[in-house]
């Protein structure tokens, strides 16, 4: 037998280190200087440097606006649903979670518990969905050669996205489960949907077992993107809404005699991506038959996609002409249009309605594009304006080394021992989304439609607590003239509100910011960084900055500037800023009681540096393993460097 780590490699190092072969040609523009060269880039998707132009300055863009908010919550008509920090999560594919997450229970990713922590400092907790393509065949086995939790099989599954069958072990779930009691990630998973012949509940077994004590279970999802099975040939070309409605019933009947699966009102559907409306499923009478297992109604989408460069179908996109399109407000708007209708519903029936699966373009997005400020503002506009949709959440989805799009990407395997992860233009939006929200539980929004409906500078109001808590004003377009920063004046209460002045003697002001929408490394969050590819441990670094702006009450007036391009996130109350902002700067503050020596601790500090770096380099930031309850897993045979937690129990404070 091989021995574990080569088995390893051998399994998944071809996934991994699949470079995207794509090669875009430059778009012979104006300023060939503003381009930079990544013509003929062969390296991984992930790191590509290919920037793009930002779109030329709108003409008569107006850079002064004023905005009337009402002061109080049952003053205002419209607003949304009341939602959570944890609105923006992020959707992991199967197959890539031993790179992401960590390769067992005891081996996890540092800089994703950082990246999550960050979130959960800010919202209180994180949802992620694991899955995918690659859950329709995985499949849960008693154990793996050489002990590794998941493994992909030979062969492939034989539809067109040669999607890898995986094989894997209750390892994953505890996995999981370790994660969420460090940094409070709440899971959905899904039912292998393949075969509803000869149905694979493991994963609804184990995973009950396992996450739903702690309350570390959201939901199963049942079927991914249904809607698409004829094309990819994993069903009969006349597959119809019907005949999903009628094989989710075999798995409600399965679950409902699994005496293993004792939550099941937590089914996830129907998922489907846009070939149905969701109008198609609920025409079946779909819901009403289901009521009592679902527990979330959903769909996945993305705007656009980039088929034609990954696998020759479609139509060819290019990416320089597709960029202006993901640079207004519209933007979001038109992705979610189809979806209202349905976000309706899904309140009239109690249930919340979720985007599982997004992100600027499938089939791995596009260069310049999924991985510029660009995104991090269309992600944050587009999540926002689902939030004030009625959307209860939206899953951003990470895939491999071979994507444009992740939020965040650890090194390839041969250069974890001297790269660290690349955080990617779209985990700043979620940064920004779950500061937005808070932590409260109960803050709802609404799309102020603010500069007569200006396309290119949109904001929000989030109201909490019975009045206005916070506003996210935004500005898409590019001018280092700095003529097109747009200054927004508004007024809480007061003018013909009917209502007493309300606006407050200040505010506190976060701003997200880069010099262009085309840039990809020099991205800020209130002046702090994850840097550029391979720089990151998963903290934000750098001073922090807040800006506090005085308000004239004389008038009832306060004026914000938003850079262009950027966005600026306005606490209205202390109340507010202290609902969305770390208390202490340290990421990770967690105690870790280990199998090996029960009274060690995990010094948060210590724990937050991360790695990627050499074992010496860890040792700096440490005393010594004992006494940290820490151990690096050696860099030269196993090339992952990760922190052992070793976990009997955890205890947050
Ligand atoms: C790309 O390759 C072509 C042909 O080898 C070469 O002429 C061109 O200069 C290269 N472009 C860049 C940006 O490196
Ligand atoms: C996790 O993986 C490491 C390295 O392969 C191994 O030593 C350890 O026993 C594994 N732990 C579990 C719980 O499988
Ligand atoms: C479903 O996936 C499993 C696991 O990969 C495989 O064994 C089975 O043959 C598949 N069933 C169908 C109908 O494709
Ligand atoms: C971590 O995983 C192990 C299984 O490997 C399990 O025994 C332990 O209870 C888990 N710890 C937590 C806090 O979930
Ligand atoms: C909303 O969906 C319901 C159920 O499918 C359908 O009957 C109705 O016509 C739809 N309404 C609109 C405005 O699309
Ligand atoms: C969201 O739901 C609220 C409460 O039902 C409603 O007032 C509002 O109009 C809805 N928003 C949208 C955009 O559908
Ligand atoms: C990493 O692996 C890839 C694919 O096998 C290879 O092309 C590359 O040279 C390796 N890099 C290093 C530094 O070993
Ligand atoms: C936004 O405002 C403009 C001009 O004031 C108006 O024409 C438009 O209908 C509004 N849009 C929405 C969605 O309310
Ligand atoms: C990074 O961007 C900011 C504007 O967002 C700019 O002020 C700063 O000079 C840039 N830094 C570098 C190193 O380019």
């Amino acid at each position: 037998m091989l021995p574990a780590v080569t088995l390893f490699w051998v399994l998944w190092l071809p996934i991994l280190v699949r470079a995207s072969v794509t090669v875009y040609s430059q778009i012979p523009l104006g300023d060939s200087t503003a381009t930079a060269a990544g013509a003929n880039y062969t390296g991984a998707a992930a790191y590509d440097p290919t920037v793009l132009q930002p779109p030329p300055v709108p003409s008569g863009l107006p850079t002064q606006f004023s905005i009337q908010l009402q002061g109080s919550t049952s003053a205002v008509s419209g607003l949304s649903i009341q939602q959570r920090g944890s609105f923006l999560g992020y959707s992991i594919e199967f197959s890539v979670i031993d790179q992401v997450l960590g390769i067992n229970s005891s081996f996890l990713q540092v800089p994703f518990l950082n990246l999550m922590a960050n979130i959960r400092e800010r919202a209180g907790e994180v949802h992620i969905r694991v899955g995918g393509n690659t859950q329709e065949t995985a499949t849960l086995v008693e154990n793996l050669p050489g002990g590794v939790m998941m493994a992909k099989e030979t062969g492939d599954t034989g539809d067109v996205t040669q999607t890898p069958a995986l094989l894997y072990t209750a390892e994953v779930l505890n996995l999981l489960g370790n994660i969420s009691a460090l940094v409070d990630v709440k899971w959905f998973l899904g039912i292998p949907f393949n075969d509803t012949n000869n149905l694979r509940l493991g994963i609804a077994e184990v995973g009950e077992a396992v996450l739903s004590g702690p309350g570390y279970l959201l939901g199963f999802q049942v079927g991914n993107e249904p809607d698409l099975y004829a094309a990819h040939g994993n069903r009969p070309s006349t597959y119809s809404p019907y005949d999903y409605f009628g094989e989710f019933g075999v798995v409600v009947e399965a679950i409902a005699k699994d005496t293993s699966i004792p939550v099941r009102d937590n089914l996830v559907a129907p998922s489907v991506s846009g070939t149905w409306s969701p109008e198609m499923v609920w025409n079946t009478g779909f819901i009403s038959s289901y009521s009592s297992s679902l527990g979330y109604l959903a769909v996945e989408h993305y705007p656009s996609d980039n088929c034609y460069a990954e696998y020759g179908t479609g139509t060819p996109v290019d990416p320089q002409t597709a960029f202006p399109s993901y640079l207004n407000h519209n933007a979001g708007i038109d992705i979610i249009a189809p979806y209202l209708n349905s976000t309706a519903i899904a309140q009239q029936v109690g249930k919340p309605f979720m985007m599982l699966e997004t992100n600027t373009a499938s089939c791995g997005g596009f260069p310049g594009i999924s991985d510029s400020f660009g995104a991090t503002l269309w992600a944050l506009d587009y999540g926002l304006q689902m939030a004030s949709s009625n959307f209860s959440g939206a899953m951003l989805h990470v895939g491999g080394q071979d994507v444009y799009y992740n939020p965040f990407t650890p090194p390839p395997t041969n250069q974890s021992s001297y790269h660290q992860w690349t955080i990617g233009a779209i985990y700043y939006s979620t940064l920004v989304v779950a500061e937005a929200f808070g932590s409260s539980g109960t803050a709802q929004i609404i799309d102020l439609n603010v500069s007569s409906g200006n396309i290119y500078t949109p904001g929000y109001a989030i109201y909490d607590n019975g009045g206005p808590a916070r506003l996210v004003l935004m500005n898409y377009v590019t001018d280092p003239s700095g003529a097109s920063d747009i200054t927004a004046t508004f007024s809480i209460g007061g003018g013909d509100t009917g209502q007493a002045n309300g606006t407050p003697a200040q505010v506190q002001v976060k701003y997200l910011q880069a010099p262009s929408v085309s840039e990809k490394y020099n991205i800020t969050w209130a002046g702090q960084t994850f840097g550029a590819n391979f720089e990151s441990d998963g903290r934000l670094q750098g001073t922090l900055s807040i800006n506090t702006v005085s308000c004239d009450q004389s008038t009832n007036t306060c004026s914000v500037t938003v850079p262009a391009p950027g966005a600026a996130l306005v606490f209205l109350t202390s109340a507010a800023f202290s609902a969305s902002n770390p208390s202490s700067t340290e990421t990770f503050p967690t105690t870790a009681l280990t199998k090996t020596d029960n009274t060690a601790t995990i010094n948060p500090s210590v724990l937050a540096t991360s790695n990627g770096m050499s074992g010496s380099t860890w040792q700096l930031g440490s005393t010594s393993q004992e006494s940290r309850g820490l151990k690096m897993r050696d860099s030269v045979s196993a090339r992952v460097a990760m922190v052992v937690v070793s976990v009997v129990s955890m205890i947050l404070w």
